[in-house]
């Protein structure tokens, strides 16, 4: 068993800290990489608050295919380009979306989702995968997030 605790009255600076501690320590010689997707899953949920879905997207021959998550049953497939996630996925860059219901092409599989924030892994260069985390909460996610996040996506890129 695995016993992180945390503090949610930690500043997010330092919660993103002892979140990519954790990471890194639950992938640590693991080769398998559902197994550490399933796991990074879990640790987000269980680090951050207000999230109705975490999870990855796998860049999978041209397009976005679900991976390991948490929440409700979501979308399978995702273009490269469309939506938030497929943005993300192909341009390489973050998206931090203060009201999904603004944003051109947002796909929502949660009809809760308010704000979104997505932030591609990157391994040789290539994107591999997105970060994907959704919130009931309109304009839930800032710089600390998305800095947070992107921790997080370097420090576990070898190990899905
Ligand atoms: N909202 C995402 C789709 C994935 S779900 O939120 C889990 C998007 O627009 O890409």
């Amino acid at each position: 068993m695995y016993d992180f605790t945390t503090d949610p009255n930690l500043p997010k600076p330092e919660l993103y800290r002892e979140l990519v501690g954790a990471a890194r320590a639950i992938v640590d010689g693991e080769p398998d990489a559902v197994a550490n997707m399933a796991n990074l899953s879990a640790l987000i949920w269980q680090f951050l608050p207000q999230l109705n879905w975490a999870g990855f997207y796998r860049v999978v021959d041209g397009e976005l295919v679900l991976g390991p998550f948490q929440g409700k049953a979501a979308c399978i497939r995702i273009p490269l380009g469309q939506g938030v996630c497929g943005t993300a996925a192909a341009n390489g860059e973050t998206q931090l979306v203060p009201d999904v219901h603004a944003f051109p092409g947002h796909i929502a599989c949660d009809a809760a989702s308010a704000s979104e924030l997505v932030v591609p892994v990157m391994r040789d260069g290539q994107v591999i995968a997105v970060i994907d985390l959704d919130s009931p909460v309109l304009n839930r996610f800032d710089a600390d997030d998305a800095a947070g996040i992107e921790a997080l996506a370097h420090a576990i890129a070898a190990a899905i």
